[in-house]
């Protein structure tokens, strides 16, 4: 892309585009729907990438997420039933499998060879349904940092649709101003070093003192944390999918380590995660009014200075991030 188009681009959008080519998304693993709400039997449609994906349950229960448009004549698969498995159009009543090949035409016709639908790489962890954008993965499901997920226990929720790209969402972790300047939080937050490789970035690992916050950065739009007080101990997670050009659709993880909950009563484990949920959702709305309106200025066009060199970080590993144009658009 030249750069006359891609001013044009950031003019229209009113967005700081950060190299991201027209078309494009990161190769990222994106959340896109709350485990706990596709049930068995279920077929889901939703916006993603620029596009359409439909979502259910194999017989084994493993979520599939595939591209919503029926390679026939391109009818939303959506619109259509899971029978006996498979993806049943609407239209002309064609069926996939889970695989995505196309197992049946009621008209008698040969299938043809391309009659087939595409299938993200898919996975279920901590309470939501992920989807990779390529064909094969090129790094594990986003992990929280320092417990494995048979030993938490805590909230997945979806913050809902937002009216920015992910990036920016995930930027807000690196800003470490912001932390003690927007939310009050206190100076420890902000680490020395960030150890950075392709696909993370992550701080904060293997300290001690009263006050520990390990940090992590998978993919571009993930961040999740471990935080040790005098309080205890607890983690969360948020994280966007794309859905089109600066619009993301939010979700957040909070909980603790199971085997610390022994001691509590049912009561007060409820109690104690419904308070880690409203401090979430306090971060969430105190941002919201500035990420919702601001016009970024990235590390060239806006007066960065020396704090902002963790943010600067980020954006630099951004640029380098994989990206691509998704199947069917
Ligand atoms: S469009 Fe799907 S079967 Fe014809
Ligand atoms: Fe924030």
């Amino acid at each position: 892309m030249n750069a006359l188009t891609r001013n044009r681009i950031n003019t229209k959008i009113g967005q700081w585009q950060n190299d991201l080519d027209e078309g494009n998304y990161y190769q990222t693993w994106y959340p896109i729907h709350l485990a706990r709400e596709l049930k068995q039997g279920q077929l889901v449609g939703k916006e993603f990438l620029g596009t359409r994906i439909i979502l259910y349950r194999d017989a084994s229960g493993k979520p599939v997420v595939q591209s919503a448009y029926c390679p026939h004549v391109g009818a939303d698969l959506a619109c259509g039933e899971l029978i006996d498995g498979a993806v049943r159009c609407a239209y002309h009543h064609w069926r996939f499998g889970a695989d995505g090949r196309c197992t049946d035409i009621p008209s008698g016709d040969k299938i043809p060879a391309g009659a087939r639908i595409y299938n993200y790489p898919a996975a279920e962890k901590w309470g939501l349904i992920w989807a990779f954008h390529g064909e094969t993965p090129t790094f594990a499901v986003p992990e929280i940092p320092e417990v494995d997920e048979a030993d938490f226990i805590g909230i997945a929720g979806e913050r809902g649709e937002r009216p920015i790209d992910h990036w920016l969402s995930t930027s807000n972790a690196f800003d470490f101003q912001h932390l003690r300047a927007l939310h009050g939080l206190p100076a420890q937050a902000e680490p020395k070093e960030i150890e950075i490789t392709a696909h993370s970035l992550e701080y904060g690992r293997g300290g001690n003192g009263p006050f520990r916050h390990h940090g992590k950065v998978t993919g571009t739009n993930t961040f999740a944390h471990c935080v040790n007080s005098p309080a205890g101990e607890h983690f969360m997670l948020v994280s966007s999918a794309a859905l089109a050009p600066g619009k993301s659709l939010s979700f957040y993880v909070v909980g603790v380590r199971k085997s610390a909950t022994d001691k509590m009563t049912p009561r007060a484990l409820h109690d104690h995660l419904a308070q880690l949920e409203a401090n979430a959702m306090k971060l969430y709305t105190e941002d919201e009014p500035v990420l919702f309106s601001i016009r970024f200025r990235g590390p060239a066009e806006g007066n960065w200075v020396g704090a902002d060199r963790h943010l600067a970080s980020y954006f630099r590993y951004l640029r380098e991030f994989p990206q691509a144009r998704p199947f069917d658009t």
